[in-house]
């Protein structure tokens, strides 16, 4: 058992405040919990979200970050599947496992109490430790050889850009697959497409940075959406249009122009968290057929994703790891997180003291 000390984490303090201070170091409340020492960590997009003050169910003095990699330093007396010692994937939702949801694998639904919780409801993993609640199914023990930048791109990332863009999508062999939107979810959409031999890959960003990222993970072709993408897709198709189009941005504009350039029959996968409305136009797409899909990540397919990685089989996700820090630098990566445009910034890791695997910024 863990004497009572202070630690430090990353603490939201109302819309344009956060600061990285002293805070009671987390136990066990519930014993179903585990508390990990972290390892490795990353910020989220959602995080700029909650501090810009877009996510109002965040309290201020909640703990951010919902995504790490750590070693479990105790458990709660109902914990089974994990023990101290062991390195484990904290995953951005917890599943309860006994909700109606959770028994059809939908976690990020969970009625019980589990879900997206990590630094929206509860403290989250921009910390030095982090209590997770339901851990039996809400950490996933790490296989040797996964390093803990890999892994850690497998909290949040990869299942969503995977469960709600590929596998809502339903892209299949010899698919035309536009993914519009390249930051980190759709850049791991491209990679995991390519698991099921689509016939190309097609990036659509506003910035060249982030499609000439888009073909270091496997797009096939790309184009700037000031340009026009719609026209290179009638191009490629025939003027049939793509199978599958994933929305991976977030406004308006990306998810009608990807029901603009779905062929009839085909998919469009909205991954993007929209905060404003966007119109769809039925009275071009009631007659064509397609089928329009939305979700919240559940992560049931982490375990699957991590056998993956292990095996050599998913691109490997440090490719998109731009800048590494400490995790005492934590002010200064949200910085360079936050002016992306600017820094260059795709996907930022900061790691612990004792974290083998991270060489450190500057
Ligand atoms: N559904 C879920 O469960 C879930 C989970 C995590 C993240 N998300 C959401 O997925 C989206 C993508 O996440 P991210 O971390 O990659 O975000 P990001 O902001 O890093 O990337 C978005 C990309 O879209 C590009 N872009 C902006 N406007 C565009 C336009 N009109 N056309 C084409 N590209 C445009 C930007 O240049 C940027 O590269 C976000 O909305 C995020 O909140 C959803
Ligand atoms: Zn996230
Ligand atoms: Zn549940």
């Amino acid at each position: 058992m863990r004497k009572d000390v202070v630690m430090k984490a990353l603490v939201f303090e109302g819309p344009g405040r956060t600061s990285w201070q002293d805070v009671p170091d987390p136990g066990i409340k519930d014993a179903a919990d585990a508390v990990v020492r972290v390892d490795a960590v990353t910020i989220c997009g959602t995080d700029l979200h909650i501090v810009k003050g877009d996510v109002p169910e965040v309290a201020p003095g909640t703990v951010l970050g919902h995504e790490a990699v750590g070693e479990v330093v105790e458990v709660g007396g109902d914990v089974r599947t994990v023990r101290p010692g062991d390195r484990v994937l904290v995953s951005c939702i917890a599943a309860c496992g006994r909700c109606r949801f959770c028994r059809e694998n939908r976690y990020g639904q969970c009625r019980g109490g589990g879900g997206w919780t990590l630094g929206h409801l509860i403290d989250g993993t921009q910390a030095e430790y982090v209590r997770v609640p339901f851990a039996d199914l809400s950490v996933h023990p790490l296989p040797a050889g996964v390093t803990s930048e890999d892994a850690v791109l497998l909290a949040d990332i990869f299942p969503t850009a995977y469960e709600v863009g590929v596998l809502n999508g339903r892209v299949g062999p010899g698919d035309t697959v536009v993914v519009v939107g390249a930051g980190p979810i759709g850049l791991a959409v491209v990679a995991t497409a390519k698991l099921y031999s689509p016939g190309r890959i097609i990036a659509v960003d506003l910035a060249e940075s982030r499609l000439e990222a888009a073909r270091n993970v496997g797009a096939d072709a790309t184009v700037s959406a000031a340009e026009d993408p719609e026209a290179l897709v009638a191009d490629l198709t025939d003027g049939i249009g793509a199978d599958v189009v994933v929305e991976a941005v977030g406004v308006p504009e990306a998810f009608e122009q990807c029901t603009r350039m779905v062929r009839p029959g085909g998919r469009v996968a909205n991954v993007g968290v929209h905060g404003r409305p966007a119109t769809l136009h039925l009275e071009d797409l009631w007659s064509k057929d397609v089928t329009i899909t939305t979700g919240l990540v559940d992560t049931h397919s982490t375990p699957l994703l991590l056998r993956m990685m292990a095996a050599g089989r998913l691109p490997a996700a440090s490719a998109m790891v731009t800048h590494r820090f400490e995790l005492g630098q934590m002010e200064e990566a949200y910085d360079v997180f936050s002016r992306a445009a600017v820094t260059g910034a795709l996907k930022v890791v900061l790691g612990g003291p004792r974290h083998d695997e991270i060489t450190t910024a500057g």
